[in-house]
């Protein structure tokens, strides 16, 4: 093996239970090399970019070998990094820069399905039904008089049925898109094949895992209907995410899966972890995923999903806060991926909605546990609405009308002109356009500009690393309910020092004392003494030592 030697950065095990981690969405992050998609030498170029915002660690969404089917999700070989990314040797110079910066390096595995082109589903197309390489999928014949019906009603989640025929009759299964065939899970080389993949990156220093679908790749046994699809006219069942039941996610016997995991993780130096994708009916179902012999981190897309209430947040930040302290797990607070429209878009777009967006960054920073940061959050960027439908790549666009490509546009770096200097100089491709509006977002016109939401994300990830209130054997969430209704108002503190978050959304401006003074604010306060007011769609972190 040619890795470098990992590199163990402090001897902190723990450092994932408070860390702030920056998913980078490699395609659109940096291009190093001027043909329009983002790469991994482009990642390293820019890491001290990232260590003086002041995260404590990067996630790599898929970088391997792939016909990028579904942005990389789709993975046809998961111990090499595909060209258009790089080579393994960038991987290990970037995680090397990556650790002297003190930043830790968590990448994609994506265990649910492989690409088409996988060698092994390659293999199992050309052997026959019954055989040993059909068996590493799932496969089955069809329903009807001649097997011309699917096995089962269950609906892809990009759309469309979730089964695919192949010339000799049988049907294989693929909860996303076709290109994206479903592992069985049941079969004792899946599941080596995993365990091998692990250490491969793990040998290579990675200091965690993120876990695609982490909730699915366990199927109810005989692959029973759900009883509904938007196919036949009704419910998605895709609206289930999250909500409900369904016989292909969030099966028991996948928890078996990640206990066999944790023991090789944990047998590597230096804390490395995992944190699931995983959607589940309840959040109680959602902690099975997390403890200290499965997972260590979860997702709380109910956070991200709050709509801008006071009440909407209070709950979903309480009902976590339960659920992380009864299995002894860190909340994982999250508002932005490449799935989800970005939160500035979702909380109303425009002015109003940076301006909630920058107040709901500030919430989620002053809770307890981990936070993860969608790149280009920290600049502000909105969904990009109006990009040209012949433009857009998501694999669910042609199949439902609805595409995440509008959170997925390159990040602006600096300059007038699009692609912002996303690539190198002169280099004018991007794969996806940036609109005019974003020269004003670039990190150079924001970077050292007062008020600017880059500096408002660099002032929090700093107050947040040095504050004892913040610090992760600080007190969790005392809720103070003298503010009013529509304004959310907790305490933290620790090593003597106390810091109080108060987020404004109600319609009117609120009053604050007694608070001490501002450390530091989503916007302008006004207000004389000791007094200040903050202002509606607004929050604000108070300090008393
Ligand atoms: C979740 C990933 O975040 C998403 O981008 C992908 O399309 C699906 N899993 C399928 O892998």
């Amino acid at each position: 093996m040619t890795a470098s030697t990992p590199t163990p950065l402090t001897s902190d095990d723990d450092w994932w239970r408070s860390a702030v981690v920056y998913q980078v969405y490699v395609r659109s992050f940096a291009d190093s090399n001027g043909d329009g998609v983002g790469d991994l030498q482009g990642i390293r170029e820019r890491l001290p970019y990232l260590r003086d915002l002041g995260v404590d660690a990067l996630w790599l969404t898929p970088f391997y070998i792939s016909p990028m089917v579904d942005g990389g999700y789709d993975v046809a070989d998961y111990r090499d990094v595909d060209p258009m990314f790089g080579t393994l040797t960038d991987f290990d110079s970037m995680i090397t820069d990556a650790h002297a910066l003190g930043l830790r390096i968590i990448v994609d595995i994506v265990p649910n399905h492989t690409s088409s082109a996988h060698p092994w589903f390659v293999a199992a197309l050309a052997a026959a039904p019954g055989s040993p390489e059909r068996a590493r999928y799932l496969f089955a014949e069809g329903r009807g008089g001649h097997g011309e019906l699917p096995p089962n009603d269950w609906e892809s989640i990009f759309g469309g049925p979730a089964w695919t025929r192949v010339p000799d009759g049988q049907w294989y299964l693929h909860l996303f898109d076709p290109a994206q065939p479903d592992l069985n899970w049941r079969h004792p080389e899946v599941r080596a094949e995993f365990e091998g993949v692990l250490r491969f990156w793990l040998d290579r220093g990675v200091d965690g895992f993120r876990i695609d679908v982490a909730h699915g790749m366990i199927k109810a046994e005989g692959l029973p209907d759900v009883g509904f699809n938007s196919m036949t006219g009704g419910r998605r069942q895709s609206e289930l995410l999250g909500k409900g039941r369904l016989p292909y996610f969030d099966q028991d016997e996948v928890h078996e899966i990640y206990r066999a995991w944790r023991p090789i993780l944990d047998s590597y130096p230096g804390g490395r972890m995992a944190v699931a994708e995983a959607w589940a009916e309840t959040p109680q179902r959602l902690a099975r995923y997390i403890g200290p012999d499965e997972l260590h981190q979860a997702f709380s897309f109910d956070f991200l999903d709050a709509t801008w209430s006071a009440d909407s947040f209070r709950k979903v930040i309480d009902t976590a806060l339960a659920e992380a302290t009864i299995v002894g797990a860190p909340t994982t607070w999250v508002l932005s991926n490449h799935d989800k429209q970005r939160h500035v878009t979702r909380y109303g777009d425009g002015e109003v909605g940076l301006r909630r967006a920058r107040a709901a960054s500030l919430l989620m920073l002053a809770l307890p546990g981990c936070a993860y940061l969608y790149q280009g959050e920290e600049l502000g960027l909105p969904e990009v609405l109006d990009l040209p439908d012949e433009l857009r790549q998501d694999p669910s666009f042609l199949r439902t009308g609805e595409s995440r490509d509008g959170c997925r546009v390159p990040i602006p770096w600096s300059g007038e002109l699009a692609p912002y200097g996303f690539g190198p100089a002169g280099s004018e491709l991007s794969w996806l356009p940036a609109p005019a509006t974003w020269a004003a977002l670039s990190v150079a016109a924001q970077a050292g500009t007062p008020g600017s939401t880059l500096e408002l994300y660099r002032a929090a990830l700093r107050a947040r690393r040095a504050h004892p209130a913040l610090a992760r054997d600080a007190d969790g969430v005392t809720w103070l309910e003298t503010t009013g209704p529509g304004v959310l108002a907790f305490r933290r503190t620790g090593g003597g020092a106390e810091l109080t978050c108060v987020v404004n959304l109600s319609d009117a401006p609120v009053q604050i004392d007694g608070y001490g003074q501002p450390v530091v604010a989503s916007a302008e306060l006004t207000g004389q003494g000791t007094g200040h007011v903050l202002p509606v769609d607004a929050a604000a972190w108070f300090e008393r030592r």
